[in-house]
């Protein structure tokens, strides 16, 4: 079946990349925030074995699964974000691959990775399924899907993001928890789980946003309410006040 898409959306990331000085080295809320997923998710994976991250931008969490021995491929349609994955891959010592390529249309074998991901990718497509049905094509019989999704939603950690004056023009789709397992039981996935998460302390605050040091303190913060945000995750206030959805699955058939 031909896939109608649009990639309209391409320049806008091109830029957001070309102008981004990310490191994974920096101990910022989305650090702390890519640990905790990664305490939930790490138990769930085989010890070992091959992971694709889909629209992987800086690939933080490919870098975390790097440096736990698996072996990753990032893929992204914007050139710029690899060369932002590729000097975090630097920084973190670690070893990966990566490509150029479209989630729509993934240059991969079917059932060929244990284990795929997207990280704050699926939320900007109106419909996800195409994107989805590809990622879960090249995962492999009983291998791992994992996806988190930021919806546009209220979360605390944007709470005060309305006072900015700068503005994106990416799509934001408003998903809730029952929209999203309804698109991964239709794609074919299994023992679907989906929770809400991340009742972080606002992020931007107006005129103390621009110091570095905010951004050190509310780490800092982050870190001293770490072991209530993690209480609050899965219940009705991680839905109202959390940045986003945990969604992990696993792919039908016998290995
Ligand atoms: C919010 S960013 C992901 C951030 C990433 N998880 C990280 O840790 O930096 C979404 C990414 O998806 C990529 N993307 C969007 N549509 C895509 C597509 N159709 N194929 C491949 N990549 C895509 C964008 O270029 C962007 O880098």
């Amino acid at each position: 079946m031909r896939v109608q898409r649009t990639d309209s959306q391409k320049p806008e990331w091109e830029k957001i990349w070309g102008s981004m000085e990310d490191s994974v080295r920096e101990r910022d809320v989305y650090f702390i925030m890519d640990e905790i997923k990664m305490d939930y998710l790490l138990p769930l994976l085989p010890n070992a074995g091959r992971t694709l991250e889909v629209g992987c931008g800086a690939a933080h969490l490919s870098c975390f699964l790097a440096a736990r021995g698996y072996k990753t491929v990032g893929l992204d349609y914007s050139s710029k974000a690899l060369l932002v994955a590729q000097h975090n891959y630097l920084l973190t010592n670690v070893e990966g691959s990566w490509l150029v390529g479209d989630g729509y249309q993934l240059p991969f074998s079917s059932d060929t990775f244990d284990v795929v991901l997207s990280a704050g990718l699926l939320e900007h497509f109106a419909n996800p399924i195409p994107l989805l049905s590809e990622m879960v094509r090249v995962l492999r019989p009983r291998g791992i899907f994992y996806a988190d999704i930021v919806p546009k939603k209220f979360s605390l950690l944007r709470a005060l993001d309305g006072l900015r004056l700068k503005k994106s023009t990416l799509y934001e789709a408003s998903w809730k928890k029952k929209t999203i397992i309804t698109f991964l039981r239709k794609v074919g996935l299994q023992n679907v789980t989906v929770f809400p998460a991340g009742v972080f302390p606002p992020l931007w605050v107006p005129i103390i946003a621009r110091l570095s040091l905010y951004r050190v303190l509310h780490a800092r913060m982050t870190d001293l309410f770490k072991p209530l945000i993690l209480k609050l995750d899965r219940t009705q206030i991680a839905e109202y006040l959390g940045f986003y959805y945990f969604c992990q699955a696993v792919k039908g058939g016998a290995t």
